[in-house]
């Protein structure tokens, strides 16, 4: 996991990717596992979608309306609806306000829609062991017998706790955005970025950036983090924005076009980051983590750097954007297979999968086939591994 994620203010998201601390590589899979995970393969292979941009509008819609029903039903990747347990954010929130009855922070906390990736779910299914219990039954007659492991959306619930009024101000923003805007300007990393653009023979149609996770600027520090870390990752998130205006500026540039709009989408984004980037000319879409996705299409430049989700997994599914700024799609032979353990602030150890951070999947390797790859990395401070890729055709 990217070290930026120190910035998170604790953030919990109550989601697949981690779990309570084992060996999660010790464990038996059984021929009943086995045979699931195939099954998914097999499905995988024979193109079925996890997520549709009607999905992904679905989603972000539930969400924009309240607290959603128990008997919420969501697209699994088979294209069937079925139920989907939702986390109850007040009783999440209010448990761990008892738990921590010594914190004077201020709890936080939002329902997002989460993204499960291909290798969560073949893990998942592996963990099968064909038990037979009324319920498996049940669910069986209802759901066909591997339904349940075929839910690739679901929503999490996400908390944090800050300390009140440590944030930065609009105008603080302001004043830190013009020197770290100045700074980007002057490097040799916005100038070697642009040049891939200018460089590159026959762009495709560019309308529009759209951004991911790139993070939260006004956020109020953690008590437990140092100034200068909270400045170094604030600087490093602004440095990421400014990469994305000044990319729809030199594409506009030479494509004759003075209107490239740019979109970020960041469920993390406060009401003064919004503001802040609207002033910047940043639209801020998609507060429940899905609705970006339904603004890319084959005219959008896709920028994204060290997101907690799958980002390439679920373009890949749902469009073939004209550019994309974003991690380096790895070999499958990098494909580590570690968890790692981490401590929460409660105390609690959890283990992470290797597969937190924008995994790669046969799709997202395929679909980089058709793109010419540069590689960006000469500014390993505000960037983590990331190429761009243009759309050859
Ligand atoms: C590790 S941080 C990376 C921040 C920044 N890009 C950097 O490199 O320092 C991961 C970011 O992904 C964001 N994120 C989580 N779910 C997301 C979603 N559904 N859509 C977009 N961003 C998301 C988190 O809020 C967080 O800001």
């Amino acid at each position: 996991m990217d070290d930026s994620n120190s910035i998170s203010m604790g953030h919990v998201d109550q989601t697949g990717g981690n779990e309570p601390a084992q060996s999660p590589e010790d464990r038996t899979i059984t021929e009943e596992g086995r045979r699931a995970a195939q099954y998914i393969r097999d499905l995988y292979e024979s193109g079925a979608k996890l997520w549709t941009k009607e999905s992904l509008r679905e989603i972000e819609d539930i969400l924009e309306a309240g607290q959603p029903s128990r008997e919420l039903k969501l697209r699994h990747m088979d294209g069937q609806q079925r139920e989907t347990w939702v986390p109850p954010l007040d009783r999440i929130m209010n448990n761990q306000r008892t738990r921590r009855p010594e914190d004077e922070l201020l709890l936080q906390g939002s329902l997002r829609a989460h993204f499960v990736c291909y290798r969560q779910m073949l893990y998942d299914a592996e963990g099968y062991d064909g038990s037979d219990g009324y319920y498996d039954r049940k669910h069986e007659v209802e759901n066909g017998r591997y339904g349940r492991f075929l839910r690739s959306l679901e929503v999490v619930a996400s908390t944090w706790s800050c300390q009140p009024g440590t944030g930065p101000s609009v105008q603080a923003l302001t004043e830190e955005w013009e020197g770290v805007r100045a700074l980007w300007l002057s490097s040799s990393a916005c100038a070697d970025l642009l040049t891939i653009f200018s460089h590159h023979k026959d762009l495709p149609k560019i309308t529009k950036v759209v951004c991911f996770g790139l993070g939260c600027l006004s956020s109020p520090m953690d008590p437990d983090e140092k100034e200068v870390d909270y400045k170094r990752h604030m600087r490093r998130r602004m440095t990421q924005h400014a990469a994305a205006l000044s990319v729809a500026a030199k594409v506009g540039e030479l494509l004759g076009v003075d209107d490239i709009a740019v979109l970020a989408q960041d469920p993390a984004y406060t009401d003064d980051d919004r503001q802040f980037l609207d002033e910047i000319g940043i639209q801020v879409v998609g507060m429940h983590g899905a609705m970006g996705f339904v603004h890319v299409d084959d005219q959008s430049i896709v920028m994204s750097c060290s997101p907690d989700i799958c980002v390439k997994q679920v373009i890949a599914d749902i469009a073939r954007p004209a550019a994309v700024i974003w991690n380096r799609v790895t070999t499958e032979e990098e494909d580590e297979f570690e968890w790692s353990t981490v401590v929460e602030p409660d105390g609690q150890e959890i283990s992470v999968s290797p597969w937190t951070t924008d995994d790669d999947s046969p799709r997202t390797r395929k679909m980089i086939e058709s793109y010419t790859r540069y590689t960006f990395v000469k500014d390993d401070a505000n960037f983590t591994d990331i190429e761009v890729g243009i759309r050859k055709d």
